[in-house]
């Protein structure tokens, strides 16, 4: 199937996940039953943490901070299509899909789970031009080159290595040339930071494979340098927090 090919027919009625196959549902990672089934898995956990005050607190208030800076580097138009891997809980996509919305492009929303999907249906506009994926972001059954930008918020530190690897890989093929990667997530304070020393031990038990982009911000995996014709990075809350925008060579 080729990019072009790759329109999904508009939302049915009563059915809230749209899968692109017909193949039966992708498997949850053992990563997510083990160790996010608190988080996501279970199904009460959107009752619980579908607050955006609770994610605020979780990120120390860096919240809208880190949504409004991906959505600066994404810009202000948004025309074509969009694809965001992995539902988050709070605004970030409603936010999104307004700006989408307005720039008559359209938002594909990709989670493995439908407990997360079904969470984020509800809070949309039923006129959002938002799609859901019921996919494994490191296995996506998307055709090459399908999408002007896509974007990772706070996915890679809770995938463990070889995950994070194929997701990375994931995004830039279904990007096209000169289109647009945008991700947001942790990196390692600055040595002078409190919470380098507090919060290190915390989150190893809550969300084990986030240290690796602790420890060594190469481990985030970038894509290919070949693949990828500009990277900026910036960082925030004393290099807590990082965002990289690439372009797709
Ligand atoms: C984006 S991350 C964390 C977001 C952040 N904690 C927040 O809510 O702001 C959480 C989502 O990633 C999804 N996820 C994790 N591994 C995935 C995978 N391999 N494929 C697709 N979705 C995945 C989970 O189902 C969950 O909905």
């Amino acid at each position: 199937m080729n990019a072009d090919a790759f329109v999904l027919p508009p939302r049915p009625k009563g059915e809230e996940i749209v899968r692109t196959t017909t193949a039966a549902p992708p498997p949850i990672p053992s990563y997510l039953h083990q160790h996010y089934w608190w988080a996501y898995v279970h199904p009460s956990a959107p009752k619980v943490f579908e607050r955006p005050w609770l994610v605020d607190l979780i990120l120390w208030g860096n919240y809208r901070r880190l949504i409004d800076a991906a959505m600066a580097a994404l810009g202000q138009k948004l025309p074509g299509r969009s694809l965001q891997i992995a539902c988050v809980y709070g605004e970030l996509t409603r936010l999104l899909s307004q700006r989408i919305a307005q720039s008559g492009g359209t938002l594909d929303v990709l989670d493995i789970l439908p407990v997360q999907l079904a969470n984020l249906r509800a809070k949309l506009p039923a006129d959002a031009p938002v799609s859901l994926l019921q996919q494994d972001s490191s296995a996506m059954d998307i055709p090459d080159a399908t999408y002007d930008r896509v974007l990772l918020f706070f996915l890679l530190h809770e995938q463990p290595a070889d995950v994070r690897r194929a997701t990375l890989a994931e995004a830039q093929r279904v990007v096209k040339p000169g289109g647009q990667i945008v991700i947001v997530d942790f990196s390692r304070p600055k040595a002078w930071h409190p919470l380098r020393y507090l919060w290190l031990p915390v989150l190893t038990v809550l969300e084990p494979f986030a240290p690796d982009l602790w420890r060594n911000d190469e481990r985030i995996c970038l894509p290919p340098a070949e693949g990828t014709r500009s990277v900026k990075r910036r960082t925030y809350f004393g290099g807590m927090y990082q965002l990289i925008d690439l372009i797709r060579a």
